[in-house]
């Protein structure tokens, strides 16, 4: 009997930095039923789940020589900083560890969602016009060069104002005035100290792609909408729905072109930031119902009845199969295949 891969997972929990499970503030962790869920699915498809839990715990195990796995599939968030998803990616390529997912350049930029948008650009992948507002923490927040330079953008309410560093929709609002902008921006330069970003609201369906693999042999999984319970669309996607559980996911049905235009500008950036393993492309439609990428994220969930699971199970795969190719993909670019072959 040979001995079957050893899968490392890294994840934080609310209860690791002290905050409370019902926080909107701060938001971004995983959840111990997602955790649970990947556990069993990687022990279902025949592997061995090592719960390793954050990245001070990570660093602990690396420090004594406790890290017993062949692989870690990564999905802590980190916490403070902007290089807080890339401190993992890092502490396992110095120990040469074999890791599944986005290195830490890659998840970093993908941190930065005003860098992505420059790369984005440059690849012809259409994104929010917007503008970017430095976080000016001396001086109180200067509304007149901000609306000034909305002007000049050509940019009308209602706008969104979002983090540029966060996820989890922390801090996103939909404004429709001047003083509710304000009121945004300086919520967020209080909350999160960094700067913000303030787009033009693109109206339509929220929609994502799931990828599977890396470079070449990367694939869309197929195209996603997020819906409330009831079915209808969400105006934003916001970190109420996201952290009370409003809404579900499904397979949707665009256009032949449309489809073809979001998995193909999602593979494109995918392949340029060298994501790998796995990852999701969000986008909405605009108003004549012309995609628009939103962001990438290269460590996607895997939740239960998630944009992975939903999608797979609408071309007849399980939560199960795509966890497997996404953790082959990995063990492949290590030559770690045959351990599979427990
Ligand atoms: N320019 C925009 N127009 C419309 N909705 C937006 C825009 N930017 C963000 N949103 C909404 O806010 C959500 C979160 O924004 P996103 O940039 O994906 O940040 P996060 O990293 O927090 O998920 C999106 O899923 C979408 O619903
Ligand atoms: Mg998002």
């Amino acid at each position: 009997m040979g001995m079957s891969m050893r899968v490392g997972l890294t994840y934080d929990l609310p209860s690791d930095y002290g905050f409370e499970k019902d926080s909107l503030i701060y938001a971004d962790y995983c959840l111990p039923e997602e955790i649970d869920y990947m556990e069993e699915g990687i022990r279902r498809i025949g592997f061995e789940p090592v719960l390793i839990g954050n990245m001070y715990k990570l660093n602990e195990r690396l420090k004594s020589g406790a890290l017993d796995c062949d692989i870690v599939l990564v999905c802590d968030e980190g916490i403070a900083s902007r290089n807080r998803e890339s401190i993992v990616p890092a502490l396992l390529e110095l120990n040469r560890i074999p890791y599944i997912g986005g290195d830490a350049y890659c998840v970093g930029i993908a941190q930065n969602k005003y860098h992505t948008k420059l790369i984005a650009k440059e690849l012809g992948i259409r994104f929010p016009r917007g503008i970017y507002v430095e976080y000016q923490k001396e001086e109180p927040f200067r509304r007149e060069d901000v609306f000034t330079a909305l002007q000049k953008e050509g940019l009308s309410y209602p706008l969104i104002v979002k983090p540029n560093n966060e996820g989890c929709s922390m801090g996103v609002f939909i404004v429709r005035s001047g003083d509710e902008l304000s009121a945004a921006v300086e919520n967020d330069f209080l909350n999160y100290q960094e700067p913000v970003l303030i787009e033009e609201f693109i109206p339509g369906k929220e929609l994502y792609v799931p990828i599977v693999g890396t470079g070449k042999s990367a694939y869309a999984l197929n195209v996603g909408t997020v819906l409330k319970k009831d079915g209808s669309d969400v105006e934003l996607y916001s970190v109420e729905c996201k952290c009370r559980d409003l809404t579900r996911y499904e397979a949707v049905k665009l256009s032949d072109r449309v489809m073809n235009t979001m998995m193909e500008s999602a593979l494109r950036l995918y392949r340029h930031m060298e994501c790998r393993d796995f990852g999701r492309c969000d986008f909405r439609l605009d108003e004549k119902g012309e995609p628009v990428m939103i962001e990438i994220t290269p460590r996607p969930g895997l939740s239960k009845d998630g944009p992975f699971e939903s999608c797979a199970r609408s071309v007849g795969k399980t939560y199960d199969e795509v966890l497997k190719e996404i953790i082959l993909s990995g063990a492949k670019r290590y030559g770690l295949e045959g351990r599979s072959l427990s």
